[in-house]
């Protein structure tokens, strides 16, 4: 229950499309930026769900989600500047900001808070050195979702600082539960010169290891985010991209069926969570991913990661491997299959028994 990729195959007819693309000799190098094609497939899929029109221009395909926050982060990084990010967030986020020589200033989510972005420490978080704030909604590792009301109280400040860039790291942006609504930055027309979103295929479609993402970057920005492409790996795999158009344009109905899945385990694993003394999780939205606080077991985060591993024979991942502000939670992937869930689970309540963690 560690790692945060889904356990489940590519659709067929995903695999099926590259395939028939190496098959048929459509494998040279593509536009630095992407195919067109793929590009326009993208614009409609944000039409769709994001109910917004971008020009295809502003779009840049990657090798995965993670090459749009690599070249945000050092585009607007480096020395003098100072970074806002979600803490504990994906680790990749601190760990690029210190490479680009940039502060990293960490906004703390916390549990009694129920994970919401605290806005008066954000505020105070902004100097004249800020150059970018980090978002992430549906969230990794709490699996948190951002409501209207607070995405307009975000936006509302964002406004007032027109020089800061902002990313919108959306990858989870399909994997909602509860009938919680996706609300993406995109969607204020107020902020659309400095707002870069990511987003990609590896969650949504279980395309972790096929390597693409997106970027909808300011157009701007977009043509150096193409010199990098450019400069660095010249375009993402071809055929990869031909699977990429499937999955969009394609039958939606694997999505539909992961996340259904996703959803029954999720449940699952709140309710046995929260029967093993000393654990408090709530009751997260997005992603695949729980964040339980086990601060009341009197264990540390790695000591907890160590027992779980070592004396139970389960993977988490302890909190503080998000930021300083995750010490006190663990994160568990529901990624794995329900049996597997719920033997690991009860496996820990039996332990936790047994010793009589609960301080
Ligand atoms: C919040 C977040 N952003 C981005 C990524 C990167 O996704 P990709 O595998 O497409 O690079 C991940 C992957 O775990 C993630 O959790």
């Amino acid at each position: 229950m560690g790692i945060g990729q889904p356990d489940f195959k590519t659709p067929e007819h995903i695999v099926d499309a590259a395939v028939a693309s190496l098959k048929n000799g459509e494998h040279g190098y593509t536009q630095g930026k992407g195919m067109l094609k793929l590009r326009e497939a993208v614009a409609e899929d944000i039409h769709n769900r994001r109910k917004v029109i971008i020009d295809p221009e502003n779009i840049v395909i990657v090798p995965g989600g993670k090459v749009t926050m690599w070249h945000v982060i050092l585009m607007f990084g480096g020395k003098g500047k100072e970074i806002i990010y979600p803490n504990p967030g994906f680790p990749i986020y601190e760990s690029v900001i210190n490479y680009s020589g940039a502060k990293p200033i960490p906004i703390k989510l916390d549990i009694s808070n129920n994970f919401k972005i605290n806005f008066d420490q954000l505020e105070s978080s902004i100097n004249e050195n800020t150059s970018l704030i980090i978002i992430n909604f549906p969230s990794n590792p709490i699996g948190g979702v951002i409501s209207k009301k607070d995405m307009e109280i975000l936006v509302s400040i964002l406004e007032k600082y027109p020089n800061i860039k902002i990313l919108s790291d959306e990858i989870y942006s399909r994997i909602l539960y509860d009938n919680a609504e996706f609300i993406s930055l995109l969607e204020y027309p107020q902020l659309k010169d400095r707002v870069i979103i990511l987003d990609g295929w590896s969650k949504t479609y279980a395309m972790t290891g096929w390597r693409i993402g997106y970027g909808v970057w300011p157009k701007e920005y977009a043509h150096i985010a193409e010199q990098l492409n450019i400069n660095s790996f010249s375009c993402t795999n071809t055929s990869t991209q031909f699977a990429a158009i499937e999955a969009l344009q394609g039958p939606q109905v694997s999505v539909e069926l992961m996340i259904s899945e996703f959803d029954k385990r999720r449940k699952i694993m709140i309710k046995q969570l929260n029967e093993i003394k000393g654990f408090e999780c709530s009751n997260s939205k997005g992603a695949f991913y729980l964040f339980p606080s086990i601060k009341k077991t009197g264990l540390k985060s790695n000591e907890m990661e160590n027992i779980l591993l070592n004396e139970i024979g389960i993977a988490a991942v302890s909190g503080n491997s998000f930021g300083r502000f995750g010490e006190g939670y663990i994160r568990f992937s529901y990624a794995n299959s329900e049996e597997n869930i719920r033997i690991a689970l009860q496996k820990i309540k039996e332990y936790s028994e047994k010793i009589g963690w609960y301080a």
